[in-house]
């Protein structure tokens, strides 16, 4: 893998043990990029991205104009749901390197001014944690036992689940285990894959074991923590059975499942956060915690961003608005209201390592299609491609000019598309697996990122292995194809970053702007006139400098599924 140089010699450095007065913390305007370390970078060779691979390619971020990355999981683990799964909190799993990598990367990523956001796990670990065996090993009735999930089963001998309850991933979320004598024993929870046994968080224990977690990378200073279902954690005493089960079809689909989910949202899940954000504020440097809560509505999001609770919650309202001005005012206008009610700032976010890439997304004709339940050889619905990525380069440059912070996915700045034609052999997604293949899931979007055009594996591994195979159209979507390219997305997304920073719109407002017709969404931050046409005729724009558009202009006319940001006279 070539030696990165950045294109800039500009430091950004900071310090990272600075705490800024409340309300001018960092993470209230950043934008974050979010990095999936199987597929970002492989500096080993092994064709899985590593932590050494992400230091070397830092300086093209830093050169994005990102203020921080997050790392997906790194830990040890077994890989049954690519890291989700963690058998150890406090190490680096090897294929990935080791916590001297960390530190290298970490230091590195400082040097540049980009913090670090690492990924927590909490709802869940692997099976093959020793936590998990210890209480296999320790039997019925053992304070081991008490940190997980374990039930009797129903019918007569216990032969079936505690209650109907089924994995987000498809099958049953109960698994009976065998008791050391070889006698059926009883049956444990996992809402997600079985090798993922969830924890008892009415257990003082399990408080006690993150805290550890939390000061432990801390202490290695990392700026905070992405929280992996923060809406889950805690259940409903009893275990109630469901009154209608949901469908599996993926994460995405937990935020439509009725308020009543027995494990969901429940209020005890909320002093959880309490407790973290202690111990978040004892260290200095405006350490942040985002949760990942797939929760509808936004004002019910927002409890998670109290402000005695998590700083940041993922707006997955926003991911799943269609490409449609109506219903994109309306989730602007219902997230910052939901957000500013508590004193957060709102996030947005259109991709990440769960959901079908939103350059495909904006292609399908169902435009209201779960974002999560994949794209596959066999589905009905194929995006094209051409019209994805326009309406993707459109959303994204509205996303980067609205007030709060921004996630980007590795790989939609090259306006990456979803990986369709992958073969059955080689997804690895549990969700396809648990469901015989009916639901795709989610390694189209997983798939290693193209650096160079001409390199093997575009770049991404010397080796030219890839954990997952890139496709050959890869190669014109590749960075460097795109660097220094005026038309390309990643120059796109370049000058957007740097008009967001120069403009300071990550801490401005929206006023929306009338008299542009009900296809387009128009507003203004700060300086800056936002002009997105999501319908199918062109409109006329106001008089004044543009400063980026995210597709040509037709006769001075803003054409369909295109966004301009204007300072207008
Ligand atoms: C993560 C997924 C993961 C699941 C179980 C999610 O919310 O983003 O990738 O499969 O949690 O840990």
């Amino acid at each position: 893998m070539p030696n990165e140089t950045t294109t800039s010699t500009e430091t950004r450095a900071f310090d990272h043990q600075h705490s800024s007065s409340k309300g001018d913390e960092w993470w209230r305007s950043a934008v974050i990029y979010q990095i999936y370390p199987r597929s970002f970078a492989d500096a080993s060779g092994d064709g899985i991205g590593d932590l050494a691979g992400i230091t070397e390619r830092l300086g093209s971020l830093r050169d994005l104009g990102v203020d921080a990355v997050w790392l997906s999981p790194f830990f040890r683990s077994p890989q049954r749901d690519a890291g989700y799964d963690v058998s150890d909190y406090c190490d680096v799993d090897p294929i990935f390197g080791t916590l001297d990598d960390f530190d290298v990367l970490r230091g590195r990523a400082h040097d540049l001014g980009l913090r670090v956001i690492v990924d927590l796990v909490p709802n869940h670990c692997s099976s093959d944690h020793p936590w998990f065996r210890d209480a296999l090993a320790a039997g019925p009735g053992s304070p081991e036992r008490d940190r997980f999930m374990f039930r009797e089963g129903r019918g007569e001998n216990g032969e079936l689940p505690p209650n109907n309850w089924q994995s987000i991933f498809g099958g049953n979320a109960w698994t009976r285990i065998t008791e050391a004598d070889g006698t059926p024993g009883p049956w444990y929870l996992h809402i997600f894959d079985t090798s993922q046994p969830d924890f008892n968080w009415k257990n003082p224990w399990v408080w006690e074991q993150f805290r550890q977690i939390l000061r432990f990378w801390l202490d290695r200073g990392v700026d905070g923590f992405r929280v992996d279902v923060a809406h889950g954690l805690m259940k409903k005493d009893c275990l109630p059975d469901i009154v209608q089960v949901a469908e599996a079809g993926g994460l995405a689909d937990s935020i439509s499942a009725p308020d009543e989910v027995p494990y969901w949202a429940q209020p005890e899940v909320h002093d959880v956060w309490r407790d973290w954000n202690a111990v978040l504020a004892e260290y200095s440097g405006d350490r942040v915690l985002c949760a990942e809560a797939w929760v509808e509505p936004l004002a019910k999001a927002a409890l998670w961003v109290r402000s005695d609770e998590m700083h940041q919650a993922f707006n997955f309202s926003y991911l799943g608005t269609p490409w449609n001005a109506a219903r994109l005012r309306s989730v602007i206008d219902e997230s910052i209201a939901a957000f500013t009610a508590v004193g957060a700032p709102s996030t947005w976010v259109l991709s990440n390592h769960d959901v079908v890439r939103h350059a495909s997304r904006y292609g399908l004709s169902a435009a209201d299609a779960s974002p999560a339940t994949g794209i596959g050889p066999k589905s009905a619905d194929k995006p094209d491609e051409a019209l994805g990525l326009r309406r993707a380069r459109a959303a994204s440059a509205l996303m980067m000019s609205l007030p709060g912070s921004a996630y980007l996915y590795q790989g939609e700045e090259l306006g990456l598309p979803e990986v369709i034609e992958l073969d059955d052999h080689v997804r690895e997604d549990p969700t396809f697996h648990r469901t015989n293949g009916e639901v795709y899931g989610r390694d189209g979007c997983r798939v290693p990122i193209p650096w160079e055009s001409a390199a093997p594996s575009f770049g991404f591994s010397d080796s030219g292995a890839s954990w997952l195979p890139q496709p050959p159209l890869f190669a014109s979507y590749a960075r460097d194809q795109q660097a220094g390219n005026p038309g390309s997305t990643l120059e796109l997304y370049r000058a957007a970053l740097a008009a967001r920073a120069q403009f300071a719109l990550g801490t401005g407002s929206v006023t929306w702007l009338d008299g542009f017709g009900s296809d387009v969404v128009a507003l203004r931050n700060g300086a800056i006139s936002v002009i997105a046409n999501t319908g199918a005729t062109a409109v006329e724009l106001p008089a004044g400098e543009l400063v980026l558009a995210s597709g040509a202009l037709e006769s001075g006319l803003l054409p369909a599924d295109t966004t301009v940001w204007i300072i207008t006279d």
